[in-house]
């Protein structure tokens, strides 16, 4: 790991790879990055380009904007590639997400209209309700991975591109339990010669990306990289690997509320989630497979922050359900209820009510802009494997094997912060303020 003054310089051009670059999140993303850069609109919701970090002690008033405490990439250096399984152009796309009005869109159109999706590598056994055409024609693994490598080699090429990151703005695809060809690089290489039914074509983009040097970050709930295969062929490749789920909407609020009861000592007897979306990830969703690989993705916020081996008085009962329904006449803009039943005092119930009326690609496309930045900056860093100061992104942080996730947000926004600190050498903040009591 390299700190402050040998971390790699943020030089040249950074291509940022999307598998699902024609969806909801990527397009929005991409329509952003270019508003911004045009100076049409403000980076709302980015920690790297709005948000700030403390250093040293209070009285210092050292404050800076976090982009100009670590050597990120700028946006000016962003140039984009990706794949979908519809051909249409990014502008195209995003029309039909129907996340950005169209005014908005026509301000960014040609940018757009110059992005289109590459061929997939696509397979409908893990994503039930889509059909696309724009598909490779190949059908060996080991093509698919070779074809994939080359449209990145082209795309490097075209666009004189320094560095690169893969994000997996993908649907999400189908459940799958770690299965043995997962569990190590030489099983999961020796699945790929076979054709192996337990490898998906998500893997097969980490694979790819993974074998060329890029970081890898998954968006999405499915398996991918979060397998100790990947996890060991991330420490060979001496790449940084990142994941799993964006943590919008719904588990945003959950992880916000939850540490704040538990940090009253309030109790919890049930918590009852229930979305109605209509965008064509709510589609996709709708297939009891996908939606089974959101379901364990959004379950187990709840159980790790609240610690019910820990706090069995308070919470070693309580009863967690989550629910998504496709409705299409509210598309991009989900609503999400939450019915939470908690107790206190001498055990008298209350009752709170959230109705978070979100828009799920613009709490998203924010995330995916630091992401990148951040898994360049891990890059350059030589910070290889499973990043989990990254956690403070997603809905199942990927973590070492023998730990437990993080899914607190305040804790994981302090880890996030500290790793920055650490790496720049500057001390880390601990909020203890001994000065009150004696001199240090
Ligand atoms: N929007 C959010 O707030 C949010 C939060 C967390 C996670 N996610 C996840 O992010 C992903 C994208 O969400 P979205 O709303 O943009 O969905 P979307 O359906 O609009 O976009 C997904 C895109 O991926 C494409 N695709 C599917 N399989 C592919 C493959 N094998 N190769 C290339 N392209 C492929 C689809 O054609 C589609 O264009 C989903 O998995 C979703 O669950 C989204």
């Amino acid at each position: 790991m390299k700190r402050k003054g040998e971390i790699g310089k943020a030089e040249g051009k950074l291509g940022v790879l999307i598998p699902g670059m024609g969806g909801a999140v990527s397009t929005t993303f991409l329509a952003g990055v270019e508003a911004i850069r045009q100076g049409l609109a403000l980076p709302i919701g980015s920690l790297t380009q709005l948000g700030t970090i403390r250093l040293g002690k209070r009285f210092e008033y050292r404050i800076p904007r976090i982009k100009d405490f670590v050597p990120l990439a700028q946006l000016d250096d962003l140039v984009f590639g990706g794949w979908d399984v519809f051909p249409d152009d990014c502008y195209r796309a995003a029309l039909q997400a129907h996340v950005l009005k169209p005014e908005h869109l026509e301000a960014v159109r040609s940018f757009l209209e110059g992005l289109r999706p590459w061929t997939a590598v696509f397979d409908p056994g893990f994503v039930k309700n889509l059909k696309g055409s724009n598909l490779k024609s190949q059908t060996h693994y080991l093509d698919l991975i070779e074809a994939i490598k080359e449209d990145i080699e082209k795309f490097k090429r075209e666009n004189g591109v320094a560095r690169c990151v893969m994000i997996w703005c993908g649907s999400t695809e189908m459940y799958l339990k770690p299965a043995g060809v997962h569990s190590s690089l030489s099983n999961f290489e020796a699945g790929l010669r076979n054709n192996d039914s337990n490898i998906s074509p998500s893997m097969l983009y980490a694979y790819a990306a993974m074998t060329s040097g890029i970081p890898y970050i998954n968006s999405a709930p499915n398996l991918t990289a979060d397998i100790p295969a990947l996890v060991e062929l991330a420490e060979k490749q001496q790449v940084p690997v990142t994941g799993k789920d964006l943590k919008t909407g719904q588990t945003l609020m959950k992880t916000i509320l939850a540490p704040g009861l538990k940090a009253r000592l309030l109790g919890l007897t049930g918590w009852y989630s229930t979305n109605i979306l209509g965008n064509r990830d709510g589609m996709v969703l709708d297939d009891q497979a996908s939606f089974k690989s959101k379901e364990e993705s959004k379950l187990s916020v709840l159980e790790t922050i609240l610690q019910p081996e820990v706090y069995s008085d308070l919470y070693g009962d309580f009863h967690h359900k989550v629910v998504i329904s496709y409705y299409p006449p509210r598309g991009d803009n989900k609503e999400g209820w939450d019915c939470i039943d908690i107790f206190g005092w001498l055990g008298y119930p209350m009752q709170i009510k959230v109705d978070f009326l979100c828009r799920d690609s613009i709490l998203a496309a924010p995330l995916v802009l630091d992401l990148v930045l951040f898994m360049d900056l891990a890059q350059r860093a030589e910070m290889a494997g499973i990043q989990e100061w990254l956690s403070f992104y997603f809905k199942s942080p990927q973590c070492a094997a023998e730990l437990y996730p993080e899914h607190d947000l305040f804790i994981q926004l302090m880890k996030l912060k500290n790793t920055l600190r650490y790496l720049m050498g500057e001390d880390q903040i601990t909020h203890l303020g001994l000065d009150y009591y004696h001199a240090v």
